[in-house]
C-alpha cells in the first residue's frame, strides 16, 4: 500500500489553540450572485485577497511556469479577479474556471468560464496546472478524497492551491475586520472558513497524493494563508 502524506499532529494535540476541522455550509454559497448581501461580501473577499497577498502568491509561485504554456483550471474562481490577475502576467496555453457563479462582466477574452459543481466537473482532460483559491476548504474530507482521484487519475502536474490557515488567531485578525466594515456575511464565512482550513500536510493527505507520486510543498502566512503547492514526481 503506498502511503500518502501524512498528517502529524504531534505539534497540536497539546495546544490550547487546536482546532478540530470543521465543515459548514457557508451563506455567500446560497445567496443569488446579484443579491446586494452577496455583492457586499465579493468586494470584501478581494480586500481578503489583497490583505493576504494571495494573488502576488499566485503569481510568484507560478514563475517556474511561466514559459510552460500550461493548459490551467482553476476552481471557485468566483468574481474571476484572479484569472484576469493571472492573464495580465502569464501566458497559458488555455485558461478555464469553474464555480456555481455566472461568467464575470470582466474576465479574460480568451479564458473559458464553465458556471456548475466543481465536484461534477468532468472536463479535466487536458488540464495540466489546476489552481484553487479559498476554495478547497469548502469541501468534506469524503468530498476531498473524491476531487483527490480525479486529480490523480488526470493529465494534472501541478496543484497550487491558497486556502485558510486553522488556527483561532486568524479568527481574531478576521473580526479586526470589523473595524474596515466588514459585512455580516464575510464574517460568518470567514469564520467558518478558517474552522474549516488545513495545517501541516493535511490538504496532501485528504486529497490522497502520494509520497512516491507528488512532491508537495506548504507553507503558511501571518496574514491566515495556508498554501500548498503538489507536483507530480
Ligand atoms: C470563498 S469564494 C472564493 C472565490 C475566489 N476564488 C476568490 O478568492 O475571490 C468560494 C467560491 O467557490 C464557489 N464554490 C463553492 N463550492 C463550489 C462548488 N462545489 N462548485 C463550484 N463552485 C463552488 C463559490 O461560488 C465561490 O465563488
Amino acid at each position: 500500500m503506498e502511503s500518502t502524506y501524512p498528517v502529524d499532529s504531534k505539534s497540536y494535540d497539546h495546544s490550547i489553540l487546536y482546532m478540530v476541522r470543521r465543515v459548514k455550509p457557508e451563506q455567500l454559497d446560497s445567496l443569488d450572485p446579484m443579491d446586494p448581501k452577496a455583492l457586499a461580501s465579493r468586494r470584501d473577499l478581494t480586500l481578503i485577497n489583497k490583505i493576504m497577498g494571495n494573488h502576488r502568491w499566485f503569481e510568484q509561485a507560478l514563475k517556474p511556469m511561466y514559459d510552460a504554456k500550461l493548459h490551467a483550471l482553476e476552481i471557485g474562481a468566483g468574481g474571476g479577479e484572479l484569472g484576469t490577475y493571472l492573464n495580465e502576467k502569464i501566458e497559458f496555453s488555455t485558461y478555464s474556471a469553474v464555480d456555481f457563479a455566472p461568467r464575470p462582466e470582466v474576465w479574460p477574452r480568451d479564458a473559458m468560464w464553465h458556471r456548475g459543481d466543481i465536484l461534477h466537473y468532468e472536463n479535466l482532460g487536458t488540464t495540466e496546472l489546476l489552481l484553487a483559491n479559498l476554495i478547497l476548504h469548502h469541501f468534506t474530507d469524503e468530498e476531498l478524497d473524491a476531487l483527490g482521484r480525479r486529480i490523480q487519475h488526470s493529465s494534472i502536474q501541478h496543484i497550487y492551491a491558497n486556502e485558510p490557515s486553522r488556527r483561532t488567531i486568524h479568527k481574531w485578525q478576521l473580526w479586526a475586520g470589523c473595524l474596515i466594515g466588514f459585512s455580516a456575511v464575510t464574517l460568518y464565512d470567514g469564520t467558518i472558513s478558517i474552522n474549516a482550513g488545513f495545517n501541516e500536510n493535511e490538504l496532501a493527505h485528504k486529497l490522497g497524493l502520494k509520497r512516491a507520486e507528488w512532491l508537495v510543498c506548504v507553507t503558511t502566512t501571518k496574514m491566515g494563508a495556508y498554501r500548498m503547492e503538489a507536483h507530480r514526481r
